[in-house]
């Protein structure tokens, strides 16, 4: 089988057991793991099956899953000359235990630290995004491409605040405050997957946030970049994925230099706590 059929059938197994759940998980399956984070029995179950499918093939990669199931590895613990898989069973939980549907499953392969193959499927939608680097980018196997949208008053930016963190509100509202001058409109989806899915495919013209972590931007930044956009840090790099916790991405090169500009003030909570880069 290809990497991206493997990709495709790992994302639709684990894409059933969240459908199948959907709608039906009760206060007492939901687990606060920190502040305003939570985990259900449901990303547990995706991510333990997602681990046992690929130790099945391939019994020597390494596996960084959000919910970090038996067998698998931490950012620290990583060994750059070993592929790694890095995935998140749902991202978008909090809709996906309120009964929205703006959930998915984020599958990334890495070589040499960057994503070679990956896939975004939505389960309620039953779509499928899917990227090879050098290759191309698909949804449900036809060809797509980002926006051309240029100026970034004419753009739709997916954005988020860092919910999980007060301590940079402020800034963050600032940041808000100013693109939403600047550009057409924003929207928050909370699901960072399918933000980057929707910026590869050009439903949105950019997105923006501090505060990921590297299993909700893995795939989806390949998917954009396979799709002619751009994905980089606040900083503007495409290094030290495993350290991420700031994404700009846009449809093109233009769209992303005016973003970076606009988050620049976001650019000190970069080297401070919590943001700043741990090998944890
Ligand atoms: C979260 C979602 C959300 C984003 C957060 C992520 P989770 O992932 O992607 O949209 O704003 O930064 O942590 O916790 O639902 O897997
Ligand atoms: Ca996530
Ligand atoms: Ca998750």
């Amino acid at each position: 089988m290809s990497m991206i059929g493997l990709l495709s059938e790992l994302a639709k197994a684990g894409g059933r057991i969240a459908r199948e759940h959907f709608s039906l998980v009760k206060d007492q399956d939901i687990t606060v793991k920190g502040s305003r984070d939570y985990v259900s029995h449901v990303d547990r179950q995706v991510e333990v099956e997602l681990v046992r499918r690929i130790r099945a093939r391939h019994p020597d990669h390494q596996i960084l899953g959000e919910e970090s199931s038996p067998g698998t590895v931490t950012a620290a613990q990583w060994e750059p000359h070993r592929p790694l898989w890095v995935i998140d069973p749902i991202d978008g939980t909090t809709n996906f235990i309120h009964g929205l549907p703006a959930f998915a499953i984020s599958i990334a392969f890495l070589d040499a630290g960057q994503p070679r193959f990956s896939a975004v499927y939505q389960p309620i939608s039953d779509e499928l995004f899917t990227a090879e680097r050098g290759a191309g980018l698909w949804l449900n196997g036809q060809r797509r491409y980002t926006s051309a949208c240029n100026e970034l008053d004419r753009a739709l930016v997916g954005s988020a605040l860092p919910f999980r963190f007060p301590e940079a509100h402020q800034d963050a509202l600032l940041v808000f405050e100013r693109i939403q001058r600047s550009c057409d409109d924003q929207r928050r989806s909370g699901s960072a997957a399918l933000d980057l899915a929707y910026v590869a495919v050009g439903r949105l013209d950019a997105y923006y946030e501090l505060g990921i972590y590297p299993w909700d931007t893995a795939a989806g930044e390949l998917l954009v970049r396979s799709g002619g956009g751009v994905a980089t840090d606040f900083r503007g790099s495409t290094d030290g994925l495993l350290q991420r916790r700031s994404i700009v991405s846009a449809g093109t090169q233009a769209l992303h230099a005016a973003l970076l500009q606009e988050a620049a003030p976001l650019l000190p909570w970069l080297d401070r706590a919590p943001f700043a880069a741990t090998r944890g």
